[in-house]
């Protein structure tokens, strides 16, 4: 062993020789921290979200090959990157040097919005591209499917990576064999004549081309290196972790001698997370490193052999290739290996996963080990010992000691045999959302009939998702071995596999009730599908399944996404250098792609800084017994520890309504409520001794965790509130019929890519202090933080330059916080950075809220043309009306919905969807106070000019219409204007932004200053009309008259009368409808999304592209809200979903199939800057579409199983819940569990 070993690899083709490497470190802080490379970021550090992505690049000097795959920088160890070239999103182009074909593409297709997630897509499609320069469309949605964004929707990312692609223009659903637009049969009707409308937001003639050979080459220092260095293990050593690289395979085994407890690091996907979020701890780690015998392909005469060390990604181009090549009836279990790993993970956990991990790891979940297991396969092992030979069968997946590894001995390969004549194997799986989400219930099945008499010879199936590790269901099959495979058979396995899997009401996970019915929903979808093979291959003796029952074989996938925009073009007379009305790019767009885009922590590191960690209470009501600090102060590093004590007289803050305590010692009232604060030197150990403190609980009662239960004990906010209109029980005495009922909604996690982000900055001088943080409202932070302080606002200045995404969640809480780091920040004179991880911020911060509603409706009717609401403002709907019958056109909503019914009756376990929703969304703040806006904008003598405003750009492009609005107003070019970000220190007492009125607001806020400008300027213009700028300016100076001019709007006119119930509380309404189409599957709850049509009514855009991505990006987020985004909490309180891995926002697959978004042509003239509307939430709503499909064909399926009663769903409908209310008689062959019987592991909030 090399003792003194050194890390050489290389980032964006640099080399990096690191002599003292921590094996502790991941690449991600690495990046970010030590090579200040800030454009790969942080979302999950769990691999889930995408945001971290990096391209790795590995020359494997035997094959003389380079292989380039993405990678999460969150879950790779740096001493794991020896020899390996890392490309960031910097090296593949800035704006300093050159931008890349994908970076432009990405932003000029409008496909950024906050930017957060963008480095990380880039990255992502920057790899397919290094791979294939020309991806197909399931290529590319593909590797899009580890990258979670939050505001955009994906359809414009799609647009932009599909300009790669050779097939862009078509939907490639080749139906029927025919291009649906060769058919056709998607084409939508165009708006009325005169109604210009201009259906693109990007022009494809104006983008670079593609060129892979001005790619960067690999390091040929690394490809030396790889040929001519001799290979020996290195070992790094740090404080608490000691890393070992061996390259051979005898050294591999020395070292797992030595160090028989220390795990195989290959991918670091299992043993990360568990590091990571479940605090296990290996003093010695051991990661070989390219050895060859790992990664072995070797086609034998009873099967494929598989080298442990390959990835997962490898092993599926591997099996693509082999099925290619072999006939079919061997290759069933390559097949069924195949199919789940299309679904398993996302593109980059794929391609640093390993084989060999992924089945040594055993988890309960695993997509492979169930299909193995049936599969036959066994395990090469290899020791000092030699080798040796077990099955990959049920005692190895429980761990059963006779059947596993021993100690020193390590997994060489896998053998996986083929399958014979006669021979069947399948997949199922079922997960809360299509790509990149952990199986509920996974199964591999296969069945043996020998020379074809249709008698079971062999039966395996093993299930995940059901227990602590693999199931097998052995006795069940046993049992089943001789009969013949007909119903009689299907009905004693279902009773069979149900009394063997059997699954305790109180499961780890919950949805028992689900799990149960896919066991045998799983086991029945098998049963066709042999059916229907057998059939194929003995028609005469195997009549098969009614063709109506076929619909049970196919899986949903919506892969190929096709979705156009509508929008009115801006009328001819405009001038052409008028930007108002035009589909601009985001400013920030490029920037985002480059990585180049500045978030809070992206700042460097400040002379001195600590960092702050939070420790919040575990207990959802108790009293705090005593805090116990000894622990945690004593660990290096550990500068203070602020607690409720420090904050004495200061502790408290009200934001509306009643203060709330900053942190709390006494008695805590949720898990995750702040308690005290642990300031220390670094990151690592702020969070370690953050562990380390000792709290003793009491608890006390009342717990209340649902509305049910707030109202069982009568705990209420504040303030009843209650509309009536007309006399409503008179009316319900004379009605023909009441509707009444009760519907809850559950709450939705805000989910911003960009987590809580702050850091403060003592002056020195003054007690002033500097404030960066990732907020909606600077002037509360500004307050929050003065009042900590004791100090007045003008000493507290906050700046925002963007914000990461916010949605509402970087208000109350992100002061609140901000505050603490302040304190800590002014108590000891040095910067305070605080950022919390995702779980932490899931737990802390709160998120839409669950509703419960009690409804009793006497009409249904839509308002009519002018009408009232009722609280009695006067609402002309006519626009209301008008999206809907353009919705209905658009959509083709009564030829699909015959359509759907038509489906319906042919498929019985597969129906359609079709549901169209009205909106009305009304737009304003409640009081004009709450409306009022500033901006301040200055002309410099060069001519060039700086905007600011109150507003805070969290990606909904506020910034950059602000910018349409100055160029508009003072008739120059947008690129003579800037703004730098917000800060108090320009704008004061600005609103919190949000409410879709940013851009209203403060738009005409800068128009104001900029036509003050204006009029000042006017003499000295018409003086030198064809002066430019800088020569007025110049002359404005000469003639003393000031460049600099604040803007002020004070607020639409806006009243409440909570008293009468009367008002006019909002300014306007912004009107839409969507129309959307759905699949289902009955047996497993899966949805499709098939189609969406939205039509909005936005008055006149100020900027379609950015107003398509507000509602694109909205919808989707309601989408989720309303189907998948589902908070689980234990009985005691604690959030489970705490990232990415366990609450699902929508991905690249769930974008509906087709997706039409058109705008009203603007009819009517407002008040509103430049009669336009606010649209940044009103979107959200539209999701229900979704939700009311769906709705549909549960009704529909209901329906065809005589089930005609009411039907309740709530939301969000879940496959869980699709899945149970498709009542049939699996659902009913399931055991269920008397109520109070057992503790749930969940309880439903
Ligand atoms: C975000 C995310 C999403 C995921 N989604 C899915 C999913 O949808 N479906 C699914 O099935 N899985 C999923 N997984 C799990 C993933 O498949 C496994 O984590 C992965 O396969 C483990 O492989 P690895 O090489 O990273 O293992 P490592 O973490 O490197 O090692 C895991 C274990 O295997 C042992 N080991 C590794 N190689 C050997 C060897 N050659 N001999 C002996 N022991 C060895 C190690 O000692 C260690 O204990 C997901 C994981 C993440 C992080
Ligand atoms: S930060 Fe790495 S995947 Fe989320
Ligand atoms: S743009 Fe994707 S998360 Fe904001």
């Amino acid at each position: 062993m090399d003792g003194a070993a050194e890390l050489v690899f290389c980032v964006n083709g640099r080399k990096v020789i690191e002599k003292n490497v921590d094996p502790e470190t991941m690449l991600l802080p690495y990046l970010r921290k030590k090579l200040q490379l800030t454009g790969t970021k942080y979302g999950c550090g769990g691999g889930g979200c995408g945001a971290c992505t990096v391209m790795i690049s590995r020359y494997n000097p035997i094959t003389k090959r380079i292989r380039h795959y993405p990678a999460n920088a969150c879950l790779l160890p740096i001493c794991s990157l020896h020899g390996a070239a890392v490309t960031t999103v910097e090296g593949v182009g800035s704006t300093k040097a050159r931008i890349h074909p994908v970076q432009e593409r990405i932003a000029k297709c409008h496909g950024t919005q906050c930017g957060f997630c963008t480095p990380g897509m880039v990255m992502s499609i920057y790899t397919l591209l290094r791979n294939h320069p020309e991806p197909t469309l399931d290529q590319l949605t593909d590797a899009l499917g580890g990258n979670l964004c939050r505001c955009t929707g994906y359809r414009p990312i799609i647009d932009a990576c599909k300009t790669f692609c050779k097939t862009s223009g078509c939907c490639q659903s080749k139906e029927n064999g025919v291009c649906c637009l060769d058919q056709g049969i998607n084409e939508l009707p165009e708006f009325e004549e005169g109604n210009k409308t201009s259906p693109k937001l990007f022009s494809e003639e104006e983008f670079l081309p593609l060129d892979p050979t001005q790619e960067l080459i690999f390091p040929p220092e690394l490809m030396i290196m790889a040929e001519k260095q001799p290979q020996r293990t290195r070992v790094f050593v740090g404080d608490r972790m000691t890393w070992i690289s061996p390259v051979t395979l005898k050294e591999l085994l020395e070292a797992k001698v030595k160090y028989p407890q220390a795990p195989i690091v290959m991918g670091n996907t299992s043993v990360g997370p568990e590091v990571k979020f479940k605090g296990a701890f290996h003093p010695v780690i051991i990661s070989p490193d390219c050895i060859e015998e790992l990664s072995v392909v070797n086609h034998a005469d009873d099967g494929l052999t598989l080298g442990a060390g390959l990835s997962l990604a490898q092993v599926k181009e591997i099996l693509a290739e082999v099925i290619q090549k072999l006939p079919e009836e061997k290759t069933q279990t390559y097949h069924a290996l195949l199919k789940h790993l299309g679904t398993l993970a996302g593109c980059q956990i794929r391609n640093m996963a390993s084989l060999g991990g992924h089945i040594v790891s055993r988890h309960l979940d695993s997509d492979l080990n169930p299909l193995l297991a049936v599969g036959n396969c066994t395990l090469n092992l290899l020791s000092k010992e030699g080798e040796r030979q077990i099955p990959l069968n049920e005692q190895f997946l429980t761990k059963c000691p006779s059947a596993d590894l021993k100690p020193g001995e390590i997994l060489v390969s896998v053998n996986i045999p083929y399958s014979r004549k006669w021979e069947f194997v399948s997949a199922f799986r079922q997960a809360q959302r299509q790509q990149n989400a952990l199986a509920i219930v996974n199964s591999g099945m296969r069945v043996f009939f020998g020379a074809g008499g249709g008698i079971i010879r062999e039966l395996s199936i093993a299930y995940g998702g059901v227990g602590p590790t693999t199931i097998c269901a052995k006795n069940s099959c046993q049992k089943l071995i001789g009969r013949p495979w007909n119903e009689e058979m299907l009905d004693a396995a279902c009773r069979l596999i149900l009394d063997e899997v059997s699954l305790p009401g109180w499961a780890p996970g919950g949805k028992v009730e689900f799990k149960r019915t896919l066991v045998i929903s799983f086991f029945f979808k098998f049963y066709l599908k042999v059916s229907q093979i057998l059939k194929t291959m003995d028609p005469v003796r195997y009549p098969g399944l009614a063709d109506k029952y076929e619909s049970a074989l196919e899986d949903l996938h919506s892969r190929n996404h096709w979705g156009t925009s509508k929008y009115q073009d801006v009328d001819p007379k405009q001038l052409p250098q008028d930007p108002i009305g035009r589909p601009i790019m985001h400013l920030s767009g490029i920037k985002h792609t480059t990585g180049e885009a500045i978030y809070c922590d992206d700042m460097p590191v400040l002379d001195g800084e600590l960092f702050l960690a939070f420790v919040t209470s575990s207990r959802a009501h108790a009293e705090i017994v005593s805090i116990d600090l000894s622990e945690a102060l004593s660990l290096p590093g550990v500068v203070d520890i602020v607690t409720e004590e420090d904050l004495r007289g200061v502790n408290s803050f009200g934001l509306l309504g009643e203060p709330e305590k900053l942190l709390e010692t006494q008695e805590v009232f949720c898990v995750g409520q702040l308690v005290c604060a642990v300031v220390a030197d670094s990151e690592v150990q702020a969070k370690r001794a953050a562990k380390r403190v000792k709290i003793v609980y009491q608890d006390l009662e009342p717990v209340i965790l649902t509305i049910e239960e707030a109202i069982r004990h009568h705990s209420f906010f504040h303030g009843e509130r209650k509309l009536e209109y007309g006399n409503v029980d008179e009316a319900f005495k004379v009605v023909d019929q009441i509707l009444e009922g009760e519907i809850h909604m559950g709450g939705q996690e805000h989910f911003y890519m960009e987590t809580q982000s702050m850091l403060a900055v003592p002056k020195g001088e003054d007690q002033e202090m500097d404030v960066y943080v990732s907020s909606q409202f600077p002037k509360y932070i500004q307050d929050i933080v003065a009042a900590t302080l004791k100090v007045p606002a003008n000493k507290i200045m906050c700046h925002v330059k963007r914000v990461g995404g916010a949605f509402g969640g970087k208000v109350t809480k992100t002061g609140i916080m901000a505050a603490i780091t302040a304190f800590a920040a002014n108590k000891h004179g040095r910067p305070v950075r605080c950022i919390l991880e995702r779980g932490e911020d899931m737990l802390i911060t709160g998120g839409r809220h669950p509703y419960l509603g009690k409804y009793k409706v006497r009409m249904m009717n839509m308002y009519k043309e002018i009408d009232q609401t009722p609280y009695k403002q006067e609402i002309d709907a006519t626009n209301l009306t008008q999206c809907w019958k353009e919705c209905m056109a658009t959509s083709s909503y009564s030829l699909r919905k015959v359509a759907v019914e038509k489906f319906n009756s042919e498929n019985y376990w597969k129906k359609k969807g079709l549901a169209m929703v009205p909106l009305k969304f009304p737009v304003g703040v409640l009081s004009t106070a709450a409306a009022q806006a500033a901006a301040l904008v200055h002309i410099y003598l060069d001519g060039s000019v700086l905007v600011t405003h109150g507003g805070i750009e969290m990606g909904q492009g506020v910034h950059t219409k602000m910018i349409q609005v100055a160029s508009r107003e003072l008739r120059m070019p947008m690129s003579n204007v800037h703004l730098r970000g917000t800060s108090t220190e320009t704008v004061p007492n600005a609103n919190v932004s949000g409410g879709s009125v940013v851009a209203d607001l403060n738009g005409l806020a800068v128009k104001d200053a900029c036509q003050t400008l204006l009029k000042r300027l006017e003499p000295i213009i018409s003086k030198n009309p064809k002066g430019t700028w800088k020569d007025w300016a110049q002359a404005a100076f000469d003639e003393s008259i000031s460049l600099s001019a604040t803007g002020y709007f004070r607020g639409y006119e806006s009243h409440m009368n909570w008293e009468t119930g009367e008002g006019h509380p909002f300014e306007y309404f912004v009107f839409g409808a969507a129309c959307s189409e759905v699949e289902i599957d009955c047996l497993t709850g899966a949805h499709k999304n098939i189609r969406t049509d939205i039509v909005m009514d936005i008055g006149h855009s100020i900027n379609p592209a950015l107003d398509v991505g507000q509602i694109e990006g909205a919808f989707i987020q309601g989408m989720g809200l309303y189907t998948i985004e589902e908070l689980k909490y234990s009985p005691q309180g604690v959030l489970y979903t705490r990232g990415p891995d366990q609450y699902k926002i929508p991905a690249v697959s769930d974008v509906p199939t087709e997706l039409h978004v058109s705008f009203l042509p603007p009819s009517q003239n407002s008040n509103t800057l430049y009669s336009s509307k606010g649209l940044g939430e009103p979107g959200v709503f539209l999701g229900c579409s979704v939700f009311f499909a769906i709705h549909d064909a549960v009704r529909a399926a209901r329906q065809e199983r005589g089930l005609l009663g009411p039907l309740k769903l709530d939301s969000p409908l879940t496959p869980e819940k699709i899945r149970m209310a498709c009542e049939d008689k699996f659902t009913k062959m399931i055991p269920r569990d008397e109520p109070g019987s057992y503790v749930p592991w969940n309880i439903p909030v």
